[in-house]
């Protein structure tokens, strides 16, 4: 999916809160930081050469790979700069839209999936537009602009409200769902 997402943005530095050892983002992207707060997560990326072989192990891997771990929550501020990074990536883990978009600058990317109601939350939060959805199909990935509106309309007639999505914890059903969607932080 990242070769995918790679080959349709501009970006270079990623942010991906609640990623616990999933580091495939630095199998295309030159810099990444990981956020985690589970203890496993710490230990694994704290075998920094272990960490370097699983990466250099993929083709399009930068040559020089720039890594950072954080062991820290998330919904806590988190010790990086404003409008740091060109992607933030929010998948399966919580909202990670409604706390960490101060460190996408604005014209970045969010990544982000319909799991744990965080693309819902997105799909109404006015600093967003939504660009692209990814489309999964027998193990292989595209980025897709065809359409876009057939998207994010809810199965059921209801209000999508912040409130309501904050409340379930869980993703919306979408008459067309995708596997994950593209948004541009426009503010
Ligand atoms: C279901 S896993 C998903 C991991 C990864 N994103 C993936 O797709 O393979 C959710 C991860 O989010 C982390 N997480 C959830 N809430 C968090 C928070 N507030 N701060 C830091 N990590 C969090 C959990 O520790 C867990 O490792």
């Amino acid at each position: 999916m990242f070769t995918a997402v790679s080959n349709a943005i501009e970006a270079e530095r990623v942010l991906y809160p609640g990623s616990f050892v999933d580091i495939s983002p630095s199998f295309v992207f030159d810099s990444a930081v990981y956020v985690d707060s589970d203890k496993r997560a710490k230990k694994f990326f704290a075998d920094e050469e272990g960490v370097l072989q699983i990466i250099a192990e993929h083709e399009e891997a930068p040559d020089e790979p720039d890594l950072t771990f954080l062991h820290a929550d998330y919904t806590s501020k988190l010790d990086l700069p404003d409008q740091d990074v060109d992607l933030l990536i929010s998948l399966f883990a919580g909202f990670v839209s409604d706390h960490c978009t101060e460190h996408l600058r604005i014209g970045g990317t969010l990544l982000v999936n319909g799991s744990h109601g965080d693309a819902g939350l997105v799909s109404i939060d006015p600093r967003y537009d939504l660009e692209a959805v990814v489309i999964a199909r027998a193990g292989e990935y595209r980025v897709s602009t065809a359409n876009l509106d057939t998207y994010l309309v809810p199965k059921k007639s209801q209000e999508v409200t912040r409130e309501r999505i904050l409340a379930s914890g869980r993703g919306i059903a979408y008459r067309v769902p995708a596997f994950a969607y593209l948004f541009t932080r426009t503010d």
